[in-house]
């Protein structure tokens, strides 16, 4: 959900050399100049800080971006999540400047930005290797910005540096050189040079990427939380999907240059309607069934030899296939024989299965069976009786109704707009 907070330390401060002359109106867009203050009407909150619409990007005559829209609220964290060479940083280095769309246009705050160099786009920039200048202060890193853009006077900056490195938890480095801190610090460094500015949207690239897995964890909750403190609209490239899923208001699933799904993380991972981003956003059992009856809403499905009943998505049709999805922790390992519940409406069926491996994490114990053609995975919880499943033993899957996700959705219209 777009968020609307205020910034905390957005100080009246005078921000970089404000565009531009050269911007152009977008048709329609109605919206005012790049150089005009802030604004915090509602309609401010509903108008879009990025619009692109129809990039495309090719190199080498090899298309990179096909039509791709996307637009961003203002105070969103959005993300780009996507394999690799789907064209993320691509998307990104069009938005910032670096690289010009082959056609389409990129929009900031209403304004056509296509033509405007990337230092008078009013964006923060941090990128996966974070490129702090090496033969300068943490402090000068810090102020680089404000100095280029000749703002603030030495106390201003002085004071800006201080509140940056708060905000980033790194008080009192001012005097220390890049070479003396941590990859996490100076990853830090990086964000605090990136937000100094006071941008009007924060472009990271795989800005985590470099950092070792437990601080990369901490980073996700520091930069959520400085989104949250500052309220900087802010779009995000990654290729993991757990950084996605714990940072973002909006997540975009793009594939070979094109967004294949964009909606809170909640929905794409309950419901990402393709294949492709079902198992891209997480783990999941993707099966092809045929529809054996369609009736009062409900499916009857064959897996082979198994059967569900299924609530039907309004793509399906009787005689027709149907690609549905189980996503492992949504399943539950009982024993042969065992009945229903008095939660059994709520099944969708149960599957005579035979445990095929069994591994232990901890938390959870992934079982791997066989059942009928299948084989399907499922995260089990430690069972209070202390019960656990051997390899070879016979079991039941139960697949409640609410667990099953109807994929190959019909294509959306116009995704991200
Ligand atoms: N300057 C360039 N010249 C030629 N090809 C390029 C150039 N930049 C990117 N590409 C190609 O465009 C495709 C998309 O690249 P891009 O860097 O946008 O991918 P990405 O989604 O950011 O991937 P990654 O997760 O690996 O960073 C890739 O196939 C890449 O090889
Ligand atoms: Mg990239």
């Amino acid at each position: 959900m777009p968020s609307t907070k205020t910034a905390a330390l957005r100080s009246p401060l005078t921000g970089l050399a404000r565009p531009d002359t050269q911007a152009r109106q977008a048709p329609g867009a109605g919206a005012p100049a790049l150089n005009e203050p802030r604004s915090s009407a509602p309609e401010a909150a509903a108008r879009p800080i990025l619009r692109m619409h129809n990039v495309s990007k090719s190199f080498q005559a090899l298309p990179v971006l096909k039509d791709l829209n996307l637009q961003i609220a203002e105070g969103e964290f959005l993300t780009l999540l996507g394999p690799s060479g789907c064209g993320k940083s691509t998307s990104l280095n069009i938005v910032a400047g670096l690289l010009a769309p082959d056609t389409g246009t990129v929009c900031l705050r209403g304004i056509i930005a296509n033509d405007l160099p990337p230092q008078r786009r009013r964006l923060g920039m941090v990128f996966q290797s974070w490129a702090l200048f090496p033969h300068m202060s943490v402090a000068d890193n810090i102020a680089y910005g404000l100095r280029m853009a000749g703002t603030g006077d030495k106390t201003t900056l002085r004071r800006r540096v201080g509140e940056m490195l708060d905000l980033v938890r790194l008080p009192g480095t001012e005097t220390k050189f890049p070479s003396q801190l941590s990859g996490g610090m100076q990853q830090r460094v990086a964000l605090a040079r990136a937000l100094v500015t006071e941008p009007d949207l924060l472009l990271l690239d795989e800005p985590l990427s470099n950092l070792d897995a437990a601080l990369r964890k901490e980073m996700q909750v520091e930069l959520k939380r400085i989104h949250e403190r500052l309220g900087v609209t802010t779009l995000l490239v990654t290729h993991s999907q757990e950084e996605a899923l714990v940072m973002s208001d909006r997540i975009a699933v793009m594939r070979g240059g094109r967004i294949e799904r964009i909606d809170t993380p909640m929905n794409v991972y309950a419901d990402p309607r393709t294949s492709f981003v079902c198992t891209f956003v997480g783990d999941a059992n993707v099966l092809t069934a045929r529809v054996e009856a369609l009736s009062a809403g409900e499916a009857k499905l064959a897996i082979g030899p198994l059967s569900l009943v299924a609530p039907a998505a309004p793509w399906w049709r009787e005689g027709g296939e149907a690609v549905i999805a189980l996503r492992p922790e949504s399943l539950a390992i009982a024993a042969a024989g065992s009945q229903p519940g008095g939660a059994d409406a709520a099944e969708a069926g149960r599957w005579s299965a035979k445990v095929t491996d069994r591994i232990f994490k901890g938390s959870s114990i992934t079982y791997e069976l066989s059942a009928g053609d299948a084989q399907i995975h499922l995260l089990a919880l430690p069972q209070p009786d202390g019960r656990v499943f051997r390899r070879g033993e016979a079991a039941e899957i139960v697949v409640p109704k609410a667990s099953v996700i109807a994929l190959n959705a019909p294509e959306e219209t116009e995704a991200g707009t």
